[in-house]
């Protein structure tokens, strides 16, 4: 007997017979995982990922192409966008984790995903403040709003964050010609719980196509676009903070959303009138109601 199987005979557990007997040393080997929550979790990660690789046969070319694919998304990640949090987007699991993690039912507005282009410190506003920074074109959009708890009474004094695209559909950390935090502002609701601004309506716009994600799409026959939306991150102290979207009702795919965020709540009534010298202009109401909770906030996807 060599000496390396004299000493494995100690941990006759360790030894792998044949395919069927890997998933349960695996296991075993993180059965001492101290933290619990952490436990669970691989626990279950290593049982469907091992139920994966035998229901697929996933051979030693395509391990190595997947490999190289999530290192390629890590590597294409950097200070313009956050190609691991698009995957997830996707793939459909960011609207699920969403979905899992919030109250079901009409009665608090529903959550959507974060997407990655949350930029933490947005610049503070005053009510009725015009979140356009420069010279971007666009109609011109009224927003405005009420902040409620579940119980209908008024959040004063609640932060809501707002970023959108532009009316040519980029976030301004993607286009040189906007200054920065161009189309991103953070307003305190009043005693009432209500809030007000001015911005000009965005576009709808693809996703990032210029990494692994956009081979993904290609190799998928997919569409990148997302219908045009505003972002808001509504917290509060006492009640859970509300990350979603309001898309518009006229938007292009707004029955295709490459991302899966577009829940039928969450689809506003932007109304497009003519002023009074000839020019179109748009309003939209929207009310946010919020569940009581912690309030924290997520990492930015981006710096
Ligand atoms: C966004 O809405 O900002 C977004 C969401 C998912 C992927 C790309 C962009
Ligand atoms: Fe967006």
């Amino acid at each position: 007997m060599s000496a390396s199987l004299q000493q494995n005979s100690a941990h006759p557990d360790g030894i792998v017979r044949g395919e069927s007997s890997l998933t349960d040393i695996v296991l075993r080997a993180m059965a001492g995982t101290p933290d619990s929550r952490l436990l669970e979790i691989f626990t279950a990660l290593v049982k469907h990922a091992h139920a994966f690789v035998r229901e697929t046969r996933i051979t030693e070319e395509e391990f190595e192409k997947g490999i190289d694919f999530l290192v390629r998304i890590g590597q294409a990640t950097g200070p313009s966008k956050n190609e691991g949090v698009l995957l997830a987007d996707l793939l459909g699991i960011s609207t699920l984790v969403s979905l899992l993690n919030s109250r079901r039912g009409n009665e608090v507005t529903a959550s959507t995903l974060l997407g990655p282009f949350w930029r933490a410190n947005a610049p503070r506003c005053n009510p009725g403040d015009d979140i356009v920074r420069g010279a971007t074109e666009g109609i011109p959009l009224l927003v405005s709003g009420r902040v409620t708890d579940d119980k209908g009474r008024p959040l004063a004094g609640a932060d809501v964050d707002v970023w959108q695209a532009s009316p040519v559909g980029y976030y301004e950390n993607q286009d040189p010609d906007q200054p920065d935090m161009n189309l991103r502002g953070l307003f305190t609701t009043d005693n009432d719980g209500r809030f007000h601004f001015r911005t000009v309506r965005p576009a709808g716009y693809p996703v990032p196509t210029d990494g692994p994600c956009g081979e993904l799409l290609h190799a998928q026959k997919r569409h990148p676009y997302r219908p045009a939306h505003l972002h808001f991150m509504i917290s509060a102290s006492g009640c859970k903070t509300l990350v979603t979207q309001v898309f518009a009702d006229d938007s292009e795919h707004l029955n295709s959303d490459a991302v899966f965020a577009v829940l039928e709540q969450l689809v506003g009534n932007f109304e497009q009138y003519t002023d009074a010298s000839g020019k179109p202009c748009a309003t939209l109401r929207y009310d946010f109601v919020l569940e009581p909770g912690i309030r924290t906030f997520p990492t930015p996807p981006i710096p």
